[in-house]
């Protein structure tokens, strides 16, 4: 049989596991099929440089190390649509052909992509422009990308920010203030439910339901009433204010992202509850660090099925984590589809459970179906 070779990169923003996934898909391509593997380097820009901006892995550069690094050695982008790439004059032009032709002279056979559903979206476009067979990885710490339960890195994202929750804990109770907890999650409140729960807070608020500051301030008010001194708050930074604004900070090139929403409800809390309050924003601490040990495994895991499904020639699919087992699903019904939280799902159920206020609709529903 004629060699194979396949391509490997990360794309979007980077967090703890890629390394894992990277090794996983090297170690099943070249011990179990004696494949030809390269990693392409930032993304998709790796293909679109000339020379091209590729590595070719060989056994002595996936070692047992890279399951402990965070980041990703390849470099990733969260930026520059090869289909609108901005160029330095600030016009926008479509390099899709370069990425494609990068492609084929790497003699390439077919391409895993390790992203979210932004990147999937992007990639799977450029893959049908040029006839790519092309395998997807689902990673983020948001944990929104559809048909898996989870994605590489949001362990480890949970992990950084329960622990961030039992380090506030003592200080709120030392000085009976409301703290309140500003983590990322884009769109999506996955992170901020989970933390929540697992960090033990009194408040918990995403973007998927929706929340009155009154709301906030009588169960800080109940939690005084019980004997406690002190309260923790965590909030999703997609969540918008109480009239509907979402909130963000402007970087350079004009780019917005979220951020500022714990500074908004310190203050228009502070005029209402009998405490002082204190906002901590985790930022990108949650991206980095040493990879949980389920993010180790997903990604492992992950990517010996991603390599054995090119093998079987069952592309344009999608590795997901369902019921404690690796499937795969359609590309495109993962490509651009964003899964938020469920308002009525377990989580949310468990938290309205237990007490916590998550929102208006905060009735509790019970968490068993009846019989
Ligand atoms: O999508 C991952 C994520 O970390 C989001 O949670 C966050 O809103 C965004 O990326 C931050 O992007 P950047 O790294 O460009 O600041």
């Amino acid at each position: 049989m004629a060699e194979r070779r396949i391509g490997i990169l990360t794309s979007g923003g980077d967090c703890a596991g890629l390394n894992a996934a990277l090794r996983a898909v090297v170690h099943r391509a070249i011990r179990g099929y004696g494949w030809r593997v390269f990693g392409i380097r930032d993304g998709s820009l790796g293909l679109m440089k000339r020379p091209l901006d590729v590595v070719e892995f060989d056994l002595s550069l996936v070692t047992g190390d890279m399951l402990r690094q965070g980041g990703t050695i390849l470099g990733t982008i969260n930026k520059g649509d090869p289909f609108a790439y901005p160029m330095p004059d600030g016009t926008m032009v479509d390099r899709s052909a370069e990425f494609v032709a990068g492609y084929r002279q790497l003699g390439l056979d077919a391409l895993v992509v390790i992203g979210g559903d932004g990147s999937m979206r992007i990639l799977s476009k450029l893959c049908h422009t040029g006839c790519i067979p092309m395998v997807g990885i689902p990673k983020t710490i948001d944990n929104d990308v559809a048909q898996t339960d989870y994605a590489i890195g949001y362990s480890t994202a949970l992990v950084v920010a329960s622990e961030a929750l039992d380090r506030l804990a003592p200080t709120a109770a030392s000085h009976h203030r409301v703290m309140i907890l500003e983590v990322m999650g884009r769109d999506v409140g996955h992170i901020a439910l989970s933390t929540g729960i697992a960090g033990g807070a009194d408040v918990i608020l995403i973007p998927e339901i929706h929340y009155s500051l009154e709301g906030i301030a009588d169960r800080i008010a109940e939690v005084r009433r019980e004997g406690r001194n002190h309260a923790l708050v965590v909030v999703a930074e997609g969540c918008r204010t109480e009239t509907g604004q979402s909130v963000t900070q402007l970087h350079e090139g004009g780019e917005a992202r979220y951020g500022g929403v714990g500074q908004y409800l310190a203050h228009r809390l502070g005029e209402m509850v009998d405490a002082e309050t204190r906002v901590t924003v985790l930022g990108h601490v949650q991206r980095g660090g040493m990879p949980s040990m389920r993010d180790r495994l997903i990604a492992s895991a992950f990517g010996v099925y991603a390599v054995d499904l090119i093998a079987q020639g069952r592309t344009d699919r999608v590795v997901a984590w369902q019921h404690g087992a690796v499937v795969d699903v359609p590309l495109s019904e993962v490509a651009g589809v964003t899964r938020a939280v469920d308002p009525y799902g377990t989580l949310a159920n468990t938290a309205r459970g237990l007490g916590i206020y998550i929102g208006d609709a905060n009735f509790c529903v019970p968490t068993l179906p009846t019989a």
